[in-house]
């Protein structure tokens, strides 16, 4: 197995950092527009485009395996996928309002499974340089260097990492973890790029990372994550609709030696 999931990391990258060459290209060039989903939720024309490039190659390479994108699939039901069929989710930029803003908080992401198995993840930051990636029992990467988590183990002296939804209903509960994690870390991120969160948390630049994300933020960044010896849980009930592997509800993501004491938080009485 181990020879083919390295050909799909290989042409995973290669998507990559060819997507990451169009987002640059639409950027330099102002040559995207701006459109929302659901009347709230930005995406432009470079989203569309990036997630039909990657989609129609794997289409084209690997006719058998199925594809979940944030733009072309995001509805896809994988519960009757077979168990040994590759699922490929995809997210084609994440940060994308980094991205319409001139931002260099920007990444492709890359994710493969197979039944409940995260295979390999490829994020790859175009504007920043960063190839980041993970194989499945292979370590973590990026731009080749091998990563591992923080020795943080006090809250306290803690960089911790969050985002927020689009949907500006369920806000409350939200903030309110926030002031709990903000009154005990020593200070707290928004990014804007819940891929490279992630990543980041695998290099060591943040100790925690905690959000209720869909599978194409967090397929690839989890691996990465794990890889470099990240703890990962949920600090919510996870729904019925997203499989385990790829279930980033109340997705949490730290350290081992902080994962009891954020999630503690999480869940503390307001
Ligand atoms: C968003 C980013 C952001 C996170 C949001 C995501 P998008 O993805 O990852 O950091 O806070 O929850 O929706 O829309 O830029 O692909
Ligand atoms: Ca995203
Ligand atoms: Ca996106």
């Amino acid at each position: 197995m181990a020879n083919i999931e390295e050909e799909w990391l290989a042409f995973a990258k290669q998507l990559a950092v060819s997507a990451g060459e169009m987002m640059v290209e639409a950027r330099d060039a102002s040559a995207f527009v701006r459109d929302y989903k659901m009347d709230h939720e930005l995406v432009t024309s470079t989203d569309i485009a990036v997630d039909q490039f990657i989609c129609s190659r794997i289409e084209a390479r690997y006719p058998s395996h199925r594809i979940l994108s944030e733009e072309s699939s995001p509805t896809m039901s994988l519960s009757s996928i077979a168990d040994d069929v590759p699922v490929w989710v995809i997210d084609p930029i994440d940060g994308t309002v980094n991205f319409a803003h001139g931002h260099h908080h920007v990444a492709v992401s890359i994710g493969v499974y197979v039944a409940q198995r995260r295979v390999l993840g490829v994020v790859h930051a175009p504007f920043l340089n960063e190839c980041f990636w993970a194989l499945s029992g292979a370590g973590a990467y990026c731009n080749d260097q091998p990563l591992s988590v923080s020795e943080e183990n006090t809250l306290r002296n803690a960089v911790v990492a969050t985002g927020f939804p689009y949907q500006k209903t369920a806000l409350v509960p939200i903030i309110e973890r926030v002031s709990r994690i903000l009154h005990h870390c020593q200070d707290i991120r928004r990014n804007g790029s819940a891929a490279l969160d992630l990543c980041w948390v695998a290099a060591g630049r943040l100790d925690a990372y905690f959000e209720s994300v869909k599978p194409w933020d967090m397929a690839a960044g989890t691996l990465i994550a794990e890889e470099a010896g990240a703890r990962v849980g949920h600090y919510l009930p996870r729904g019925t609709l997203w499989p385990e592997v790829v279930n980033g509800d109340g997705l949490l993501v730290s350290t081992p030696d902080l994962f009891d004491d954020v999630m503690a938080l999480m869940n503390a009485p307001a």
